[in-house]
């Protein structure tokens, strides 16, 4: 039968013996995945927060007179804002530099990413979930923020500008 014709075929020892180590290897990965997922869930790194982007303009931290820049009693300042094709919204923000700034992205459509070129900042903003950086500028300047994941047509067009001021 087949398996027997199968078992006749002959099997370098030396081959054998790395068909075995690889197969050991795929093994281990898949069990690390797997129990990772199984423990740690499937989700980007902001998975504890997530938002409904179908009903954005519903949602009150991300509705559209939240957006853009804001400081509270304690001088925290937030900046919030929208990924859709093909645009971040507000289309530019200023903000202080020398200054602690948390940025919340939210997309309304499908994968966008953001990238400020010259910083730490990139990431992904996967719909369905806040995707959050906290970052410094340490200098003053002009700042583009670029799209970095294919997004479809318009992606090499979707930024925006950062003023960042003393
Ligand atoms: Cu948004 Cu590419």
């Amino acid at each position: 039968d087949f398996y027997a014709q199968l078992r006749a075929i002959h099997i370098d020892q030396l081959e054998r013996k790395w068909i075995t180590i690889s197969l050991i290897v795929i093994g281990l990965f898949v069990g690390i995945i797997t129990i990772d997922a199984l423990f740690h869930g499937v989700n980007p790194p902001s998975k504890v927060e997530t938002v409904d982007s179908a009903s954005l303009h519903l949602n009150k931290e991300f509705a559209e007179d939240n957006l853009g820049v804001q400081v509270d009693d304690k001088g925290n300042v937030t900046v919030r804002m929208v990924a859709g094709r093909y645009s971040f919204f507000p289309k530019h923000i200023t903000v202080p530099a020398e200054t602690t700034l948390t940025f919340r992205w939210v997309s309304m459509d499908v994968l966008h990413g953001v990238h400020i070129p010259m910083t730490n900042m990139s990431t992904m903003i996967v719909p369905g979930y806040v995707a959050e950086i906290t970052t410094t500028f340490p200098k003053p300047g002009e700042y583009p923020m670029l799209c970095n994941e294919y997004c479809g047509l318009g992606h090499n067009h979707m930024w925006s500008n950062i003023s960042v001021i003393a």
